[in-house]
């Protein structure tokens, strides 16, 4: 029995699209179960942050998650394959009619990725003040909460129709699959051999 992590949403779907064509089986969450047992697999439906917590504490043998929470959490996991979807960047945004200026005495950024806006700052030498929020983020700019934001941008819509723009792009993310470190050990076949039927079909 392997147990699977998936992130809710678009990921969590692609993922169990992936999984229908290699096993020809019926890989679907019912409603709003959050359990999916099927076969030799149990599909744990998990908010994307929380994903590194069910794989580092072994309630997961695997787990799919965006390399921008890796980046962001650092957790202690093996990282098995880039899976090629949920492809997203993660920018500076600000609005359009300014530029961003690295010699400001200090930036507000906005963002629920203190990590990777703190490093990203740092490498310029422009101090930051970080404002952590838990969504929204384009709303920060716009009533003077921040002077800039971190977030993902995937079609780069809720920034236009918020009248913000990419100021420099931080990093490339996509969902990764990633194990627990015991489990890559009790379970390694069987985790490899799932790595490669994957590998198979992206
Ligand atoms: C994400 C992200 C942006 C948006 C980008 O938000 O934080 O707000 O999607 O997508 P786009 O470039 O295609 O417009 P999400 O839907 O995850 O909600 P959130 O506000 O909770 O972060």
């Amino acid at each position: 029995m392997i147990t699977i992590a998936l992130p809710k949403g678009r990921i969590a779907d692609d993922t169990l699209a992936i999984f229908r064509k290699i096993f020809d089986m019926k890989f679907e969450f019912e409603d709003r179960k959050l359990i999916l047992s099927e076969g030799n697999f149990k599909f744990l439906y998990v908010r994307n942050q929380d994903i590194p917590a069910y794989v580092t504490n072994g309630a997961a043998d695997i787990g799919v998650v965006g390399l921008d929470v890796l980046e962001e959490h650092r957790p202690d996991v093996l990282r098995l394959l880039d899976l090629g979807i949920g492809k997203c960047k993660i920018c500076v945004g600000i609005k359009k009619e300014n530029e961003l200026d690295y010699n400001a005495a200090r930036l507000k950024v906005a963002t629920k990725m203190p990590n990777i806006t703190r490093n990203f700052f740092a490498g310029k030498a422009t101090p930051v003040k970080i404002i952590k929020l838990y969504g929204s983020i384009e709303l920060a700019p716009l009533i003077g909460l921040a002077d800039a934001i971190v977030d993902n941008v995937e079609t780069g819509a809720t920034m236009r129709q918020n009248g913000l723009k990419v100021a420099e792009v931080i990093m490339q993310s996509s969902a990764h699959l990633i194990a627990n470190r015991n489990s890559f050990i009790t379970k390694r076949d069987e985790i490899l051999d799932l790595r490669e039927k994957i590998n198979g079909v992206i």
